[in-house]
């Protein structure tokens, strides 16, 4: 099949495997010899069954979900999530806690940047509790406005008792990560965590642009983990959800005590008891994604993609910061936490940044332009992004900063 396809360092929905994508053609027309495609096939098919259930076992064995953990598929999004687990989680507390008033009732939110605030805000709309920053980056951010680090582990204050405990593992626009060495000060704090009497966390977070990239720690502590599939292993159009199974909580009972009724489909417990065939679900973007995972386990599952993730990082890191030392790039987001996926950097100079992507589509790359609201360049390195690939963008970095430093000292 010919192609003239270019890089696309996109930040999602972003560039996927080749090969996937020409298996995907092939499943369009028949879908596992069925002689039906994929996207017309039935999603009670037993070919389909059994592909979705293939697809659960191989996110459960590379990333080593639990069997107190269910893991469904759904659709919306991770912003759909903003709202489904706030209603779920609320529900459950409800039904544990029904003397608390709203007010009585927390959830915490971790800000560390755009999309944690953005689900803040939606959990303050939604009400029937009290949305609380437990943390927020900003005032630690070198300007006092921006979100540009992790801070220390001493800087959170949790609430008590909270209905959840939120945050966001990669911030895709702000290019902001948690470490994942524990040790480090900007690693996610779950140790200082507040448990319930059960000894349980009601932790949910949203991986949505790290998700499958590298382990996720803590992950059997974890209440709800929900990632979009368009940055690393498919695309949009289906949402995964890792839920604890205390989690999954009969929400009319909650209703019935005063909480907030839950459409049915964006119910966690609906979901596990239809095995994510409640209603017809994104066969296509399951299929992709099953696809793309086929491949990840082949290639040697997270521990291959965690290695390549992080020497994908390294090379564009060092390639900002030797542009840094020439005055031509300007990094933005502080040591410690810096993203793998998303490396966010400004061009400086007038016009430069116009010129910086101008080469870059000269030279085949695509999708390096910053989100609209925080500017500069992205880099996104997801899983389907080479070394290769990534061995030419440093090169073109190199490059476009020997030129850009000649022109100045011209
Ligand atoms: C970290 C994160 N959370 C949530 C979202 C929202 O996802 P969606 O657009 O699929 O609703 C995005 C989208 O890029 C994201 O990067």
């Amino acid at each position: 099949m010919t192609t003239s396809r270019v890089i696309n360092f996109g930040a999602g929905p972003s560039t996927l495997p080749q090969s996937v994508l020409e298996k995907a053609a092939q499943g369009l027309l028949n879908f596992e010899d069925t002689g039906i495609g994929i996207a017309e096939i039935s999603h009670r098919s037993k070919e389909f069954v059994a592909f979705i259930s293939n697809v659960e076992a191989l996110i459960r064995s590379q990333l080593n979900v639990p069997p107190t953990h269910s893991i469904l598929f759904t659709q919306g999004g991770g912003t759909t999530q903003f709202s489904a687990v706030v209603l779920n989680l609320l529900a459950r507390h409800k039904l544990l806690h029904p003397e608390l008033t709203d007010d009585e009732r927390v959830m915490d939110y971790v800000l560390t940047g755009s999309w944690s605030k953005k689900a803040f805000l939606e959990a303050k709309r939604l009400g029937g509790a009290r949305a609380n920053i437990a943390l927020d980056a900003r005032k630690y951010s070198k300007d006092g406005v921006s979100f540009d680090n992790v801070p220390p582990h001493d800087e959170y204050a949790f609430s008590p008792a909270s209905a959840l405990i939120y945050y966001c593992e990669n911030e895709t626009i702000d290019g902001v990560q948690f470490s994942p060495d524990p040790s480090a000060q900007t690693s996610f704090p779950f140790t200082i965590l507040p448990r319930e009497r059960s000894g349980l966390l009601p932790l949910v977070g949203d991986h949505s642009s790290s998700f499958m990239s590298r382990p996720i720690p803590h992950l059997s502590e974890h209440a709800v983990i929900f990632a979009g599939a368009q940055k690393n292993i498919g695309p949009a159009g289906l949402t995964v959800l890792i839920v604890r199974q205390d989690c999954l909580v009969d929400v009319d009972a909650a209703a019935k005590l005063g909480a907030t009724p839950v459409p049915l489909c964006l119910s966690y417990k609906t979901l596990a008891e239809g095995r994510s065939l409640y209603n017809t679900p994104s066969l296509l973007p399951i299929y992709i994604t099953g696809l793309v995972l086929e491949r990840m386990q082949e290639l040697g599952g997270l521990a291959y993609f965690e290695a390549l993730g992080r020497r994908k990082a390294e090379k564009v890191y060092a390639a900002v910061r030797a542009g840094e030392e020439r005055g031509v790039f300007q990094g933005k987001v502080q040591a410690g936490s810096c993203s793998w996926m998303n490396v966010i950097f400004n061009v400086l100079g007038s016009g430069a940044e116009s010129r910086f992507l101008a080469g870059a589509e000269k030279v085949g790359m695509k999708g390096l332009k910053g989100h609209r609201s925080v500017g500069g360049i992205r880099v996104s390195l997801y899983n389907a992004v080479t070394e290769a690939d990534t061995d030419k963008l440093v090169d073109y970095m190199k490059e476009f900063v020997s030129e850009a430093s000649s022109f100045c000292s011209a």
